[in-house]
């Protein structure tokens, strides 16, 4: 018999540890902020890689720029059970969304390492390039590629500062013309399961550390953009003003009235304005936004969609602006698999610890990953359900229960043809 399994607790500490490493590497020293293909996403990947190799896994960085590590199985060039996170976050973000999933899935494999464990399948880590996707208006960029569902078209898109995609992907030492080299086959991976902080209050509510995913709620995304006269903000009478600001805050809060008063789990956002020429004493002339629709089922959230765009029509109409609306990301409801659920319940209920299931009303990488493998995700509890903000918290309690659970599970996965024998 090898060494033990690690002590209560010393799989939290380590996750603590690499959680705070990783929080040091931002663009803005006061807060956390840290974009696709940036200098910092970079040191990100460059300290991920070397705790995959510390952790015993080969280790690279695809196509993309994810973070790919592997564990080989008791023979080399087994097909994978694949555990992964992304490593981007978004502006002024909390510490977990992402990285949680990632260093658990690297302390559960340096666990496996250290007692000399090898499996009768690889495990495999990946940790995403972009899932929240800040920096061009689209998103899971990381995933999407693995999955071979990456739309090449998105490498001319730019950023706020009108760089493209391509020449970033290209700063990073990547080359814009091999994206494709990240795609993985359906045949080399058994399964994807990513663990996650929940971004929630459900399990906080039920004083439960962890839960079973069942589904993540698809999003579609929007890019509008509304077109007025620029003026003087002392001579123009307020009449006879085309003020695209003024008909930009009538939509936004007609988006929240409408979600307000739906009582089946309609969420609607918009997390970002522009303004210009964007003076004191200019009545702004152009404004850009961007609007998040969410909804339990895909045809509620379908519905909900085409009537906030007839309304932001009509807003648009009225006060004689020009309306250009794009959606920039659609992204369907995407079940766990049953199969991979049960084992999860198991290895939750085996840590002794209730199995109770819910749904993510977050997106994750596992929406991309459902083209390429059965995926489904362990959610660990956070604080105040707070998250995509600094306060965003995980007990080390918490993250050394979720360790717990997923390293039972891989050291007890078995894949879907043996399961269901
Ligand atoms: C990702 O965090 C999302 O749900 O937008
Ligand atoms: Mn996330
Ligand atoms: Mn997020």
């Amino acid at each position: 018999m090898g060494p033990a399994a690690a002590a209560t607790g010393e799989l939290g500490r380590d996750i603590v540890r690499r959680i705070e490493a990783l929080a040091a590497i931002s663009e803005t020293p006061d807060n956390l902020t840290r974009i696709f293909l940036s200098p910092e996403h970079r040191a990100a990947a460059d300290l991920l890689l070397s705790w995959m190799r510390d952790a015993g896994m080969a280790a690279h960085l695809d196509a993309i720029g994810n973070v790919c590590g592997r564990y080989e199985g008791e023979r080399s060039g087994l097909p994978c059970l694949m555990l992964g996170s992304h490593y981007d976050t978004v502006r002024d973000a909390g510490k977990w969304d992402g990285p949680l999933g990632l260093v658990t899935a690297i302390g559960c494999v340096a666990d496996l390492h250290r007692r000399g464990r090898r499996l009768p399948f690889a495990v495999e880590v990946t940790g995403f390039a972009d899932e929240e996707g800040v920096r061009f208006a689209s998103t899971l960029l990381g995933s999407r590629a693995v999955a071979g569902t990456f739309d090449e078209s998105v490498l001319g898109s730019r950023d706020s500062a009108g760089v493209s995609m391509r020449d970033a992907l290209t700063t990073f030492g990547l080359d814009p013309d091999h994206t494709g080299a990240a795609a993985r086959i359906r045949a080399e991976l058994l399964a994807y399961v990513e663990l996650h902080i929940e971004q929630g209050p459900v399990l906080e509510g039920l004083n439960l550390p962890v839960g079973i995913v069942t589904a993540i709620a698809g999003a579609t995304r929007l890019a509008a953009s509304l077109t007025g006269m620029a003026g003087h903000a002392g001579t123009v009478p307020m009449l006879l003003r085309r003020d695209a600001l003024a008909g930009a805050a009538e939509c936004i809060v007609e988006i929240e009235q409408f979600c307000r008063t739906d009582q089946d789990g309609l969420v609607g956002t918009v997390g970002y304005i522009d303004a210009r020429p964007g003076a004191t004493n200019v009545i702004p002339g152009q404004v850009s936004f961007t609007i998040d629709i969410r909804a339990p089922t895909d045809a509620h959230r379908k519905l909900a969609v085409t009537d906030i765009v007839r309304r932001i029509e009509n807003i648009a109409k009225r006060r004689k602006l020009q309306l250009q609306l794009d959606v920039t990301h659609e992204n369907r409801t995407v079940p766990c698999a049953p199969w991979l659920r049960s084992q999860i319940s198991e290895a939750v209920a085996a840590e002794g610890i209730r199995a109770f299931e819910l749904p993510s009303g977050a997106g994750h990488d596992g929406m991309a990953m459902i083209d390429v493998a059965d995926v489904a995700m362990l959610f660990v509890r956070c604080r105040g359900g707070i998250s995509h903000h600094p306060d965003e918290h995980v007990d080390p309690d918490d993250a050394d229960a979720g360790a717990r659970v997923l390293l039972r599970l891989i050291e007890n996965f078995r894949p879907r043809e043996v399961a269901s024998e």
